[in-house]
């Protein structure tokens, strides 16, 4: 889906997921998202949380997690749950205990890591993996995904062994692109989703959503590619800005 502006992107990725939190909750008592980080979706999160959306969503029956977080402390401006946290979610009113975040103060990433494990596998009542598959991956109703200039995704980065990660469902990698540690969801967490929304914004992204969508499937390269729900909807929500590039 294509909209003529980042402002009209927002509306519409916030129109969506209000919709389908409405369908979770309806269904099943409850809608679990996995936000994204970045820049992009500051608008959106700071619509989610206006009198036009926030009433909405029956915020009593949401849980909310993070695709994946940087690992600094929850009040470092780098933090995803401290965007989240200052544009959304301390303006709604979620029950205590509803943000699941990384705790990214922990002194090894990958304690971290394994601690949001842990609770993943809390909330959506499941065995977590060991070193074989779980039985059972949590099914998100919905991930919000950015996507970065060079294809990354959450914290999927090129290069790095991130997309070939089969087993967990969170995983922490020490990112020298970016110089820090990142701790994220995995493609086997993300691809057990119900609903995979990639928002993309801005002509800096358009050459790289082209070849996302256009080149030979290349994780490695182009990890945003494997994203691919085993059994969920994917659906692109961009900008004309960043789809300037698309045949
Ligand atoms: C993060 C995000 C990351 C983001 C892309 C795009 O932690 O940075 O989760 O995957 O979605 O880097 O970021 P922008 O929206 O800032 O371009």
């Amino acid at each position: 889906m294509v909209y003529p502006d980042p402002e009209a992107l927002s509306h519409g990725v916030a129109e969506r997921i209000v919709n389908l939190a409405g369908d979770a909750i309806d269904a099943r008592g409850r809608f679990t998202i996995a936000l994204s980080g970045g820049d992009t979706p500051r608008p959106l999160y700071r619509l989610l949380a206006s009198a036009t959306f926030a009433p909405r969503i029956d915020w009593e029956h949401v849980e909310v997690f993070f695709g994946d977080e940087r690992f600094v402390p929850p009040d470092d401006d780098r933090s995803n749950y401290r965007l989240a946290m200052e544009e959304l979610l301390a303006h709604v009113p979620l029950p205590e205990g509803r943000i699941h975040r990384v705790h990214g103060e922990e002194d090894d990433p990958e304690d971290a890591a394994d601690d949001y494990e842990e609770d993943l596998a809390d909330v959506f009542d499941l065995e977590p993996p060991g070193d074989e598959p779980a039985i059972e991956n949590p099914r998100f109703d919905v991930i919000l995904l950015g996507m970065g200039e060079n294809g990354h995704t959450a914290s999927l980065f090129p290069h790095t062994g991130a997309v070939f990660e089969d087993v967990r469902w969170v995983a922490a990698y020490d990112v020298e692109e970016v110089g820090m540690w990142r701790v994220t969801m995995t493609p086997t967490a993300l691809n057990a989703a119900a609903n995979v929304i990639f928002h993309i914004a801005g002509r800096s992204k358009a050459p790289m959503l082209r070849r996302v969508l256009h080149d030979d499937y290349d994780p490695d390269e182009l990890p945003s590619q494997v994203v691919r729900p085993t059994d969920g909807r994917l659906t692109w929500m961009v900008d004309e800005a960043a789809a300037a590039a698309l045949p």
